[in-house]
């Protein structure tokens, strides 16, 4: 079989941990997919000295990869709205499957992007866009199929999580770990997407979707973040035997579907009161599992990576296995609404 390539927008955290995963379990992957994956073109503003691309095809220009008759796979892993949709736009009307990792663009344009995808019949995938390395996107919509989703709820937010992990165990200053946040890659480009709850919003938003059968309505999300809770704060909810977490959450309720993400005292006793550091946990309760817990990195190069070449991964077989195969992205239920009644 022809190998299955791909062709990759963006070069910075993300997309460099994505290129490294690719060529260094190429082994694995390909008898996993039964063909080999190749990066055919990378296409980056400037080299990212953590990938060595020796030997692979690199643009300045990442419309160049979007328009490269060779590639089956676009990976979007540039970031922001305006740029990427049209990125991605272009892609599926060149009839190229598509990786993100992009929140804010599948909250906000997912319901356009996937409307056309449908109609151009190309795949749409973007696991990594919700907790980093955490499956929670195939977790939700493969594992706990057979469910009726009664809520879930989760910390999906690595930055916010390693802020207040770190102001409560070493009573560190919020300001000096945002700034090691941003080092260490885990901040969006702008990080008061971070910290006034706007990412995990977006996050909220497509697992809402995802569970619920709902359109992406990001607008509905109540959205509070963490720049207002002071050391003081962190220090008096310990000494009571809770942990100050921001949670995204997602329920029913008689007028549709409750969104909101906003700090929240939870009993030690709690599994996610536990988890710390920039560490992701997402609980969705099930009418007929109960409730499930999913725990992992929620941001940084490698965790991030897992899950887009995770999502390769399944494009690639499902290209593979039959390449009329194409996977509807999200089934909305006619009339579900999400609310902002909290
Ligand atoms: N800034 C995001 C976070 C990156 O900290 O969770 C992963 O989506």
């Amino acid at each position: 079989l022809k190998p299955v390539k791909v062709g990759i927008c963006g070069l910075g955290t993300v997309g460099s941990g994505s290129v490294n995963i690719l060529l260094n379990n190429a082994e694995e992957i390909t008898r996993r997919v039964g063909r080999s994956i190749v990066v055919e073109q990378v296409g980056a503003r400037r080299d990212n000295p953590e990938c060595d691309l020796t030997g692979i095809n690199i643009t300045r220009d990442i419309f160049d990869v979007v328009n490269n008759p060779e590639i089956d796979i676009v990976l979007e892993l540039i970031g922001g709205t305006s740029i990427a949709k049209e990125l991605v736009l272009t892609a599926i009307e060149n009839g190229k499957h598509v990786v993100t990792a992009n929140k804010a663009l599948i909250a906000e344009h997912g319901n356009e992007i996937f409307a056309r995808a449908e109609e151009k019949g190309v795949m749409v995938a973007f696991e990594a866009a919700v907790a980093g390395g955490i499956p929670i996107i195939k977790s939700i919509r493969e594992g706990l199929s057979a469910n009726k989703i009664e809520w879930l709820a989760g910390i999906i937010n690595g930055t916010g999580n390693f802020i207040m992990t770190e102001m409560s165990e070493k009573g560190r200053d919020f300001s000096d770990v945002l700034a090691e946040a941003q080092e260490l890659g885990y901040a969006e480009a702008d990080p008061t997407f971070d910290v006034e709850g706007i990412d995990a919003a977006h996050k909220l938003t497509i697992l809402a979707s995802i569970a619920f059968g709902i359109p992406l309505q990001f607008e509905k999300t109540y959205t509070e973040g963490i720049s207002q809770i002071t050391s003081e704060d962190v220090s008096f909810a310990h000494e009571l035997g809770y942990a100050i977490k921001h949670l995204g959450i997602a329920r029913r309720t008689q007028n549709g579907i409750e969104l909101r993400v906003h700090p929240t005292l939870i009993s030690y006793k709690q599994l996610l009161a536990n988890v710390n550091g920039v560490m992701n946990a997402v609980m969705v309760k099930g009418d007929a599992v109960g409730p499930t817990l999913t725990y992992g990195a929620g941001a940084g190069a490698l965790p991030t990576g897992s899950s887009v070449i995770a999502d390769v991964v399944d494009v690639a077989r499902t290209l593979t296995a039959d390449p009329t195969n194409r996977v509807p992205h999200l089934a909305f239920q006619e009339g579900s609404l999400a609310t902002t009644t909290i």
